[in-house]
């Protein structure tokens, strides 16, 4: 190769990549399937999901604040503090807002191990923001 076509494949490479580089995140509807229910089946659902037995424990594990997140119908339903879901109103809605309180608030959420990450919380409040739908998500029977 002559040192011309090493500078030409290179020119052409870099503009390929200037043209990939176009922004990563593009904005677009969060997938809830995808994005969200997968931090909620991580964080949430070992104290929020229909009452089950414990395998290791032997346990009857009932949901705490009686709230569940395993099904739509029953994630969006207002609890003893408030709404959990509000569509379009991530403010109002607990299950954002409780992610985002420091670990010294009672009402911070999830109660033990780590917060979740900014990203995460972000894309939670994102979802609610643009409605927060579940798609086809038809979850546990009620
Ligand atoms: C280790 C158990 C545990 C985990 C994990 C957990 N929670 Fe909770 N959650 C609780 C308890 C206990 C309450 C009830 C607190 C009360 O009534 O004062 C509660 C209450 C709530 C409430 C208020 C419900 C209502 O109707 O008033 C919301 C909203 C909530 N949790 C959201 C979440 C979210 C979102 C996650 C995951 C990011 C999560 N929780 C993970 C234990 C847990």
């Amino acid at each position: 190769m002559t040192l011309k076509t090493i500078l030409s494949v290179g020119a052409a490479a870099l503009a390929l990549g200037s043209l990939s580089s176009a922004p990563a995140q593009t904005p677009g509807k969060v997938d809830f399937e995808a994005k969200i229910l997968p931090i909620f089946k991580d964080r949430c659902f070992e104290c929020h999901q229909k009452e089950y037995t414990d395998a290791k424990t032997g346990k009857v594990k009932k949901p705490k604040g009686k709230f569940r997140m395993d099904n739509p119908e029953l994630l969006m339903k207002s609890g003893e503090n408030g709404p959990n879901v509000v569509a379009s109103d991530a403010e109002k809605s607990n299950v954002y807002k409780s992610t985002t309180l420091p670990d010294s608030d009672d009402n911070a959420m999830p109660p033990k191990g780590d917060r979740l990450t900014k990203e995460q919380q972000d894309l939670i409040k994102q979802w609610i923001a643009e409605g927060a739908n579940v798609g086809a998500w038809k979850g546990a029977e009620k």
